[in-house]
């Protein structure tokens, strides 16, 4: 259910911190990976040790004594979801006024992924309008704050306070990453240029680096999207994506007719147009002089997922183009009979292979035409999929 879910799970210092025990074990059970994030006084109420037992990687505890120079941009950047469960007065007044005095509480402040807060604390903290003030200011800020329960408080104290049980917040963060407009949507992403063999040491490549594709499959499922990545690179796909690794043109073919009734199928894969006709069996000798080589053509994936485009389902393809860029994608999107071409001129700067980032036109078949200026590879993803996310829901 949150299979390869990135959640950081933070845990500040309060009696309540034992829950978060719980939280991360379900939340791991669950297929989530979770990265525990404790303060220093979290620490006095429950060892890290239970945390690096149970969690997917070992506890955070510093913003200094971490191997990444910077964890915090990096854990904030690459999360889902950030969970604080106990959250202390001290840590949520942090939070609210962009206060960044420890890891936990700089990653909130580095994140722009969905924050669930959930306070535990005395009654009497709970009703003071400072803690009421912050939270109301996290609520406008789209932070969602699980309310504390009426109950058993430290010390024996009844009253409310009492941080949710950890059924309730994991059933809060389960509906926040379920609920993407690729919820339950099949999506399917090739990556890569493909390398036509010319012998068993040799071929026929292209500069395509496949970021663009790893970066559609990575959007994709972060909007809930079950995700195949049909790659020719040696990337790490995102965890949860389901990652097919394939060579040639025609492996590639295969691997996305196998998948062929996916809702949403995006060909961000080079795939060479030629290959060698014959292919040496074993290495070609120098000696023999330059061999000659025969090309043929490549079966055209697009095209022919186009011709049999299935009702409600959403082919993209890509065009490289160097000139003339909307004419040569449009007339792309026509012959290929696609409801997507996401256009870019490779000759620009920063634009297209192996660069961070990319400049497109995003061309529809009912003439819809966007251009998206410049900007990294992840956000063009998101580009993509909100006009892919448009034609699903027409
Ligand atoms: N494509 C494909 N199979 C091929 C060649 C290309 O599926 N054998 C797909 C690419 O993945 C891309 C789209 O077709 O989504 C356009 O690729 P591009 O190289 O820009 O266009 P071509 O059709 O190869 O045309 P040309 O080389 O003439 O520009």
């Amino acid at each position: 259910m949150l299979a390869g879910r990135r959640i950081i799970l933070g845990v500040t210092g309060g009696i309540a911190a034992y829950k978060a025990v719980l939280l991360c074990r379900m939340l791991v059970d669950a297929g989530a990976h979770v990265t525990p994030v404790m303060t220093e006084s979290a620490q006095k109420f429950v060892g890290k040790a239970t945390f690096d037992a149970l969690a997917s990687e070992p506890v955070r505890t510093s913003i200094f004594d971490d191997l990444d120079p910077i964890p915090h941009t990096t854990l904030g950047q690459t999360a889902d979801l950030v969970v604080v469960a106990p959250a202390t007065a001290r840590s949520i007044g942090s939070y609210a006024s962009g206060i960044s005095d420890d890891l936990l509480t700089a990653i909130l402040v580095a994140t722009r992924a969905p924050v669930v807060i959930c306070p535990a604390m005395h009654t009497e903290m709970w009703e003071h309008p400072a803690v009421q003030d912050n939270l109301e200011t996290l609520r406008s800020r789209g932070v969602t704050v699980v309310a504390p329960e009426e109950g058993r408080l430290a010390g024996g104290d009844l009253g409310s306070g009492r941080l949710a049980e950890p059924e309730k917040v994991f059933e809060v963060i389960t509906e926040l990453l379920t609920n993407g407009d690729f919820n339950g949507r099949r999506v399917v992403v090739t990556a890569g240029g493909t390398r036509e063999a010319i012998d068993p040491v040799r071929y026929v490549g292209n500069r395509s680096t496949g970021k663009q594709g790893y970066a559609i499959a990575e959007a994709a499922l972060a909007r809930g999207a079950e995700v195949t990545l049909i790659s020719t690179v040696d990337l790490e796909a995102p965890l949860g994506v389901d990652l097919v690794s394939v060579e040639s043109a025609s492996e590639m073919h295969e691997a996305v007719l196998e998948r062929a009734d996916a809702d949403v199928i995006v060909m961000a894969a080079a795939v060479a147009d030629f290959r060698p006709l014959d292919v040496s069996d074993s290495k070609i000798k120098k000696d023999g002089g330059p061999p000659k080589l025969v090309l043929e053509a490549t079966v055209d994936i697009l095209s022919d997922l186009g011709s049999s485009k299935l009702p409600g389902q959403v082919v993209v393809g890509f065009a490289a183009e160097t000139d003339e860029l909307v004419a040569h994608a449009s007339a792309k999107l026509e012959r290929k009979n696609v409801d997507v071409i996401v256009a870019n001129d490779v000759s620009a700067p920063e634009v297209g292979f192996a660069h961070e980032t990319n400049e497109v036109t995003i061309l529809e078949a009912d003439g819809c035409l966007r251009h998206v200026s410049l900007r990294s590879k992840r956000e063009i993803a998101d580009e993509v999929l909100d006009t892919v996310a448009q034609i699903l829901a027409r």
